[in-house]
């Protein structure tokens, strides 16, 4: 039975690592003279969008930021904070609609008040343009400092403009989350560089399940399956695999837990997806521990059905658990590293596991062609 699943799941094991590549939205917008920009970048929050060129020599830097107003008569910003990380010190760019006409000003943001001012950047050149809700804003900007490439950068929309003044956005984790760094050399816009206490929980959360799911998990199942084909190593597979099942499922549980935590104090937007896996591994993981104190013995006439539901819950947690993770990660977008070395450890268990199945079918034929008594059942526990 797992002899014949478990091909199975290695197939959908390895159409997992191939299908979550990243594809950048902003490589397929369009608009004019797009060709003149060299980077894009997705930004992590409010839909938004960055395209730019920067020259270096002259520290000129163009750009198209790309976003949909919170409503059609709302405003889009993107500004440089030269001191800091949020919207206190930030050099703004806002675009928005004055007597019906787009403009696209200038704010040096030093309160919610705002007030149109002359910013730490010479602007050379401004426009926006607004097409199916979404504005792009067009700019032109001379930084004053030649050597400083890496910004902080945040952006914002908002809901409307009383007396050609922008009104205050909406305080989601979306619009407070919308800042980062940008790598003008590079290219390159990470999240948030300052990373608050929510993140911090999220990383903890994200980490704790991975260890659980991603790599104990499995390490269970490949010491289970693999081990036992040696007589001498029984029963000492048997106490390694609840060992590796049991912290698995403990840090799996503190895992959840942080989890449902973090979904309850979410309260604009929800992972559906996410959290109903997770609630599903949750149970399915609890069955299987509960399954250890009803297994019937080695020789009862039940245990092979025992067999078959055991393993058919243990590859089932196997493939949601992955499946889960990289839920998470796409939830999360942390450093591109962090996806990177999941998949080197996923990659690297998978081949430990195809090399291991490999020497146990050698043995097993083996042992089937020398005159053993007793052959070999698939299962080990003969
Ligand atoms: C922005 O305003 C603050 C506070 O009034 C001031 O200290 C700062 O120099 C201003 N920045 C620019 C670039 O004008
Ligand atoms: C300003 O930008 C627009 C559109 O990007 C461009 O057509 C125009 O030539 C620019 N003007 C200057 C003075 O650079």
């Amino acid at each position: 039975m797992a002899q014949i699943l478990l091909p199975l799941y290695l197939i959908l094991f390895i159409s997992l690592l191939i299908s979550p590549s990243y594809s950048q939205k902003c490589l397929s917008q369009s608009f004019a003279n797009k060709n003149l920009y060299t980077h894009c970048n997705d930004l992590t929050t409010l839909n938004s969008f960055l395209h730019y060129t920067y020259d270096p020599t002259r520290s000129m830097l163009s750009l198209v930021f790309i976003a949909p107003p919170a409503t059609p008569d709302g405003w889009v910003a993107w500004a440089i904070n030269p001191t800091g990380t949020g919207m206190l010190g930030a050099q703004s760019l806002i675009a928005f609609k004055d007597a019906g006409k787009l403009v696209v000003k200038t704010y040096n943001i030093t309160s919610y008040k705002l007030e149109e001012s002359k910013v730490w950047y010479e602007v050379k050149n401004s426009t926006a343009e607004e097409s199916n809700g979404v504005i792009r804003l067009f700019a032109e900007i001379v930084l004053p400092e030649k050597d400083k490439t890496t910004l902080n950068h945040v952006w914002q929309v908002g809901p409307s403009v009383t007396n050609g003044v922008p009104a205050k956005h909406e305080f989601l984790t979306a619009n407070l989350n919308a800042k980062g760094t940008l790598d003008l050399l590079k290219g390159e816009s990470s999240g948030a560089s300052s990373v608050d206490s929510r993140t911090k929980r999220k990383n903890i959360h994200g980490i704790l399940n991975a260890v659980s799911w991603g790599i104990l998990f499995p390490l269970g199942i490949i010491l289970a399956r693999y081990l036992r084909t040696f007589p001498s190593a029984d029963p000492t597979w048997f106490y390694l695999h609840v060992g590796c099942q049991m912290s698995a499922y403990i840090i799996g549980v503190a895992g959840w837990g942080t989890g449902l935590k973090l979904g309850s104090e979410s309260k604009g937007v929800t992972y559906m997806y996410h959290r109903c896996i997770g609630i599903t591994l949750f149970c399915l993981a609890t069955v299987q521990i509960f399954a250890l104190f009803l297994r019937p013995k080695k020789d009862h006439k039940f245990r092979l059905y025992w067999n078959i539901y055991h393993h058919g819950i243990g590859y089932s947690i196997l493939v949601l658990g992955i499946i889960n993770i990289f839920k998470g990660l796409d939830i999360l977008s942390p450093e591109k590293k962090w996806k990177t070395a999941f998949i080197g450890i996923l990659i690297a268990l998978g081949a430990i596991a195809a090399l291991l199945e490999v020497l146990t079918w050698i043995v097993v034929i083996r042992r089937k062609s020398s005159k053993s008594t007793k052959p070999y059942d698939g299962y080990g526990n003969n």
